[in-house]
């Protein structure tokens, strides 16, 4: 697989530098393409890992404009935060650049003229909306009204986020302008687009019958099914004044669509470091013996696989990617990873909350990573991987190899005569990791690679329990020798061997057993640690991860939670009509009781100043039936009469409930007679 190239390109997303990065980017994307990189680097490979922030596009300006700062200030900013967090967690980038930098913008805008000399641009005009106080076509999203499907009225230009449809600014009912609050008004606006229809042909070829085996069935099937639908043009310019300037006359107040310039924004990342470090840039992306690798998110298929692409078989001398393993999503705890409603778990405030701990973080999102579904990040499992897996399995035996070796040879590797049958089948064994592991790397299966790094470590862990060296030493102390130095060449291995999944564990353990500089190559022998060799200091590579740690962690994601709700909008506006078509009485409990097999309700009998009736209510978690007899209360009379375990209520106590859920009546607060109106 291998022998075919002679370099690697590795590219991963560019993040948005519009907010701090969250275990959902390093689960989906970063980590992975790390471990790539590390390994291909063991392996003694020429690798470019490269990374950037994408600080262009629409969203960067709106965030700006609330804060009242320039777009720049925001992209500085979260640039710096966000390479910092990649620093933190080892994400091994040969260049981390931004789609800021000059050169990205020279590139991007060369890239462009290029296509556009090559006359690869169809040019179409048409109607968009413009605010005329601020000289200035709308984005999407700088367009608010009414939403056409579900009446909400503050519905987006590009989608509405009440009912979810996405929308075209020119559905929303009395658009009004985001910047000035006036009513924008259409006016002609020229722009260039690619024709992505023209490439169907070769997409299909390319991808559709060269790719079907190799490529993830995700990401495939979402290329077939957008060029099955048939491709149409897309503009990749758009009217606004921040990012690219598109680089041909009558192009004013134009810039590059984000997504035409960010991915660019690769190649922008790779002259970066060609110049830094005297290399060549090109070679990386157009000599074929290159393989380009793209880490993306699910969400970045179309226009890793599509958009680019086309982009750069349009330009004529790049190589196209030679897969493009794209993950599925991760959830917190159940719910979507949100940065507008803080459902996220930082990485910045991880490394505060958990210092030295990004191993554990970096194996529990590999372990658990999203490669063929969507899955679901929890702090128990975080827990429960940390203590069962790291520190009981790889942990442990690593302790206890080295803590014996110190303890019966003064730290020196011991020297073995002869090697029993266990120790030659656990030789074996060994020697068979390096090769699986490859072939799942190899494959972008890294949960299924790192199940068999832990594997290794469960060989060792069983071999060292059956042993029970303790014990033989005080007959045989010469047996032991040999079980240690079993048991000290997996220990080696295991240095190497995680160093692409857990780099700081790795260094810390090499550190420990004074290895250094071992290739993938060295993975398998049996003789890492030749007889004699000093060990250092025994120091745990895991520690236990409490209870108390994690129960914070669940509170912190508990008051996001309680924020959120509270912040939630008010419900749609209604008309009074609507409001008065409900009859609210106040009336008074004259009986209570519980319903039987159930733990909420209580079946009440309410004067309603009307009549007396049955109402049946999910209070009793929160009142004693005997309580709350006498109780003056307000009754929505008219609602339908519904069955609630087979007893027909006939109407609503009104109750007011905090974002606990906790309960309370609402009362008049003076005594009034009973079927008075609520109104
Ligand atoms: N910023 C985009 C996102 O976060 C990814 C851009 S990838 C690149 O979804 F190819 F455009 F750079
Ligand atoms: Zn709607």
């Amino acid at each position: 697989m291998s022998g075919k190239f002679k370099r690697y390109t590795i590219t991963s997303a560019l993040p948005y530098a519009n907010g701090p990065i969250h275990i959902g980017h390093l689960a989906g994307v970063y980590v992975p393409a790390d471990i790539y990189a590390r390994y291909l680097r063991m392996k003694g490979e020429d690798v470019l890992f490269i990374g950037g922030s994408d600080e262009h596009g629409v969203p960067i300006t709106i965030k700006a404009r609330k804060e009242g700062v320039s777009p720049q200030d925001i992209v500085d900013r979260y640039h710096g935060i966000i390479k910092r967090s990649f620093e933190d967690f080892g994400i091994s980038f040969d260049v981390y650049s931004r789609t800021s930098a000059p050169i990205h913008h020279e590139t991007a805008s060369d890239f462009f003229e290029k296509l556009y000399e090559g006359g690869k641009f169809i040019v179409k005009t048409n109607e968009q909306y413009f605010d005329e106080e601020n000289h200035q076509f709308l984005a999407d999203r700088y367009i608010t009204g009414t939403c056409p499907h579900c009446g909400f009225e503050k519905a987006y230009g590009d989608q509405c986020e009440n009912c979810g449809t996405s929308l075209s600014p020119m559905e929303l009912i009395g658009p009004k302008s985001a910047l000035s609050g006036n009513v924008p008004v259409l006016k002609e606006t020229k722009h260039w687009y690619l024709p992505l229809g023209q490439y169907e042909k070769w997409l299909t070829e390319w991808i559709l019958k060269g790719h079907k085996e190799d490529w993830k069935p995700n990401v495939y099937g979402q290329v077939k099914s957008w060029v099955d639908q048939g491709l149409k043009a897309r503009a990749v310019t758009r009217d606004l004044d921040w990012g690219v300037r598109v680089p041909v006359d009558d192009a004013d107040g134009k810039v590059l669509y984000v997504w035409f310039d960010a991915p660019i924004g690769y190649i922008s990342a790779s002259k970066e470091w060609a110049q830094k470090t005297g290399n060549d840039w090109e070679k990386y992306w157009k000599d074929e013996e290159s393989k380009l690798v793209h880490f993306i998110g699910k969400d970045n298929i179309v226009f890793h696989c599509i958009i680019f692409p086309v982009m750069l078989k349009a330009e004529g001398s790049y190589i196209m990617p030679d897969n493009v393993p794209a993950n599925e999503f991760l959830n917190l705890e159940n719910d979507k990873i949100s940065t507008s409603r803080n459902w996220a778990v930082w990485l910045h405030e991880y490394m505060e909350d958990f210092p030295g701990k990004q191993d554990v973080l970096r194996y529990v999102l590999t372990a658990n990573a999203p490669e063929t579904k969507d899955n679901d990040f929890t702090w128990k499992d975080f827990q429960a991987r940390n203590n069962n897996e790291l520190l009981a399995i790889f942990g442990n035996f690593v302790n206890r190899t080295l803590v014996l070796t110190q303890k019966y040879f003064d730290g020196i590797v011991p020297d073995a005569d002869t090697f029993d049958e266990e120790a030659k089948t656990v030789f074996e064994e060994m020697a068979a990791f390096p090769q699986k592991i490859s072939s799942s790397i190899e494959r972008y299966r890294f949960r299924e690679a790192l199940s068999e790094l832990m594997n290794l470590a469960r060989l060792g862990n069983k071999y060292l329990t059956d042993k029970e060296p303790w014990k033989v030493f005080k007959t045989n102390p010469d047996k032991v020798k040999e079980i240690l130095n079993v048991s000290l060449q997996i220990v080696a291995n295991l240095s190497v061997i995680s160093v692409p999944f857990l780099p700081f564990t790795a260094r810390k353990l090499q550190d420990m057993i004074n290895l250094k500089g071992l290739k993938w190559a060295d993975a398998g022998r049996s003789n890492l640690l030749k007889a004699g060799r000093q060990i250092n200091k025994v120091e745990f590579l895991f520690e236990k991860i409490e209870d108390k740690a994690m129960e914070e962690q669940v509170r912190k994601l508990l008051d996001t939670k309680k924020e959120n709700e509270k912040n939630v909008a008010a419900k749609e506006s209604i008309k009074f009509d609507d409001f008065m078509k409900m009859d609210i009485r106040t009336g008074t409990i004259l009986e209570a009781e519980k319903v039987e097999k159930t733990k909420k309700l209580l079946k009440l009998k309410i004067d309603t100043g009307i009549d007396q009736r049955t109402v049946v209510s999910g209070i009793a978690e929160y009142y004693e039936a005997a309580d709350i007899i006498g109780k003056k209360v307000c009754v929505l009379v008219n609602l339908a009469p519904r069955k609630l375990r087979g007893i027909e209520s006939q109407g609503m106590i009104l109750m007011a409930e905090d974002t606990d859920g906790k309960l309370c009546f609402v009362s008049p607060s003076e005594d009034v007679a009973n079927g008075s109106k609520v109104k």
